[in-house]
């Protein structure tokens, strides 16, 4: 598999990321609830809550949108008995590719929040066929590689990588 970002590239765009959430969420007095979209924004959101250093919470929650190989299916969100009244909210995401799974996060989260602001470390915006407003992005892919690492998997493989690299 041929690494498309290394380690290194990877810490440097977390860093840049969570230095912009600090900065936009600076006057803010009630903690942020950082939103974490399991699995894949497992490894993401633990480097990115690290950069934080204005009051914040954690919660996180499983989005699963059943796919075979590569392509999309349909979504099923597990909002557990997490209270998001009233809340500012951070959504962490690894990856938005159609936009359907941030679209549906984002209309949930929305009607019953004060606020929702969405990150996602990678951007795909070639395979979107719906929109949805990103506050933060990582990096942006060219094309439609399938990748892996640094969380995002293939068939639940290769979340282990501390790299990330195009499928082969
Ligand atoms: P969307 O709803 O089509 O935007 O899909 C978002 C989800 O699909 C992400 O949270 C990932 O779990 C998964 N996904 C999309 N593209 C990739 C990829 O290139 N590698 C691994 N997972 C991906
Ligand atoms: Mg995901």
């Amino acid at each position: 598999m041929q690494t498309l970002y290394s380690t290194a590239q990877i810490a440097a765009v977390v860093q840049q990321l969570g230095k912009q959430i600090n900065q936009d969420y600076a006057a803010q007095h009630e903690p942020l609830l950082v939103l974490i979209i399991l699995k894949g924004a497992l490894i993401f959101g633990a480097d990115l809550l690290r950069q934080l250093t204005i009051p914040c919470e954690v919660e996180l929650i499983r989005a699963s949108s059943y796919r075979q190989g590569t392509s999309p299916g349909e979504l099923s969100v597990a909002w557990g008995g997490i209270a998001l009244e009233d809340r500012d909210i951070l959504i962490v995401e690894d990856i938005v590719d159609t936009g359907q799974t941030a679209r549906a996060l984002i209309d949930h989260l929305g009607t019953i929040s004060r606020s929702v602001k969405f990150c996602t470390l990678l951007d795909k915006p070639m395979r979107r066929t719906i929109e949805v407003p990103l506050d933060y992005i990582g990096m942006t892919l060219t094309g439609d590689p399938f990748i892996v690492g640094y969380g995002l998997d293939h068939a639940e493989r290769y979340r282990e990588l501390p790299y990330i690299a195009v499928l082969d």
